[in-house]
């Protein structure tokens, strides 16, 4: 049997009832015990693994772009949605600027549910229209706090709010990555290297390694003036805002303690790269034939910061995770000129 913890309060509970953060003192939950495979799946998860032309054989790319709606965020959405259903909810609410709106949007109409997604106000036009398209009700809202709080007013009206930042069955759902990669490489890599904003992926990847031996190095990537993890871990950050990462513009992640925690304990770091950084790297995953959006080069800006003072070695297995498609981006990728 499954049960929500509160590692804050030690609040538990069985998890027959909606939960996205804890009733007692408003913290995150995460789930313990038993969880069983996703109910309502469209076919995510178990994504290649691959070399790319132009980087050693000893960088892997793990494929998350080609997840049913492009992004890994179809882990997560798969395993909270099934939850959902389980417990009889026929309508939820979300918050997103993007990717996650388009995957919770899909896993409704999988899920025969009702969605409505807030997006803040400017969100990239193709990603609204993926969302409309879907069948989920648009709200509009000033920007990514109104939004949050757009949404779980709605949720008072009557609809399960999903909060992916919060959610512990969200975060649940991006454990199985680590042992797909164990399996693809035969073994558990030196190092990981995965942008990050409200950190489930990189959660994702720490829980799911820690039942093994060995946690590979993890490496947050994140977009500049939007690093609250870097600056919890290094100084403050004062670079100018990133325009094109932006799906990893969220500045108060409600994780960030677990996700301090998931960097130093794994051996990590946290980085922070400018939109010239991203630009290069885009170019370069272009150039090898990936088209990933520019919040997924990141990660690859980050392994070249990484590279460049000497943090990785040749000999090192490392594993760089292209989390989004650019398909959703035709207009972002026809600026990159090689
Ligand atoms: C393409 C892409 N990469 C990375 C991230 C960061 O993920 P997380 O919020 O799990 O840190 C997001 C989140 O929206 C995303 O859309
Ligand atoms: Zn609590």
């Amino acid at each position: 049997m499954s049960k929500y913890v509160c590692k804050k309060c030690g609040f538990e509970a069985d998890t027959d009832k909606w939960m996205w953060r804890c009733p007692s003192c408003g913290s995150v939950l995460d789930i313990t015990g038993k969880v069983e495979a996703p109910k309502i799946t469209l076919g995510e998860g178990d994504t290649p693994i691959v070399n790319l032309f132009g980087f050693g054989g000893n960088v892997y790319f793990k494929l998350e772009y080609l997840n049913p709606t492009g992004s890994f965020k179809d882990r997560g959405s798969a395993m909270a949605l099934s939850q959902a259903q389980k417990l009889g909810i026929g309508c939820i609410v979300e918050d997103s600027s993007g990717n996650a709106g388009i995957s919770v949007a899909a896993y409704a109409a999988a899920a025969g549910m009702w969605a409505t997604i807030v997006v803040p106000q400017g969100c990239a036009p193709g990603k609204r229209q993926l969302i409309e398209a879907l069948g989920a009700e648009i709200v509009e809202a000033e920007d990514r706090t109104a939004a949050g709080n757009r949404a779980r007013e709605l949720e008072t009206r009557g609809c399960a709010y999903i909060g992916h930042q919060w959610n512990p069955w969200f975060i649940k759902g991006m454990e199985k990555i680590a042992s797909e990669i164990r399996a693809q490489l035969k073994g558990i890599p030196d190092a990981i290297i995965t942008p990050v904003s409200s950190g489930t992926l990189l959660l994702g990847l720490y829980n799911g390694f820690k039942k093994y031996k060995k946690i590979p190095k993890l490496y947050a990537v994140q977009a500049s003036g939007y690093s609250p993890l870097y600056e919890a871990l290094h100084e403050k950050n004062g670079d100018k805002p990133s325009k094109l990462a932006d799906a990893l513009q969220v500045s108060n992640p409600p994780r960030l303690e677990q996700m301090k925690e998931a960097v130093l304990k794994s051996g990590g770091d946290a980085l922070v790269v400018s939109d010239e950084e991203i630009v290069m790297a885009l170019s370069k995953l272009l150039k090898a034939g990936a088209i990933v959006e520019p919040s997924s080069a990141t990660a690859l800006a980050g392994y070249m910061q990484l590279v460049n003072s000497d943090k990785i070695k040749d000999k090192e297995k490392i594993v760089i995770v292209l989390t989004g498609s650019g398909l959703k981006y035709p207009e972002v990728l026809s600026l990159i000129s090689h």
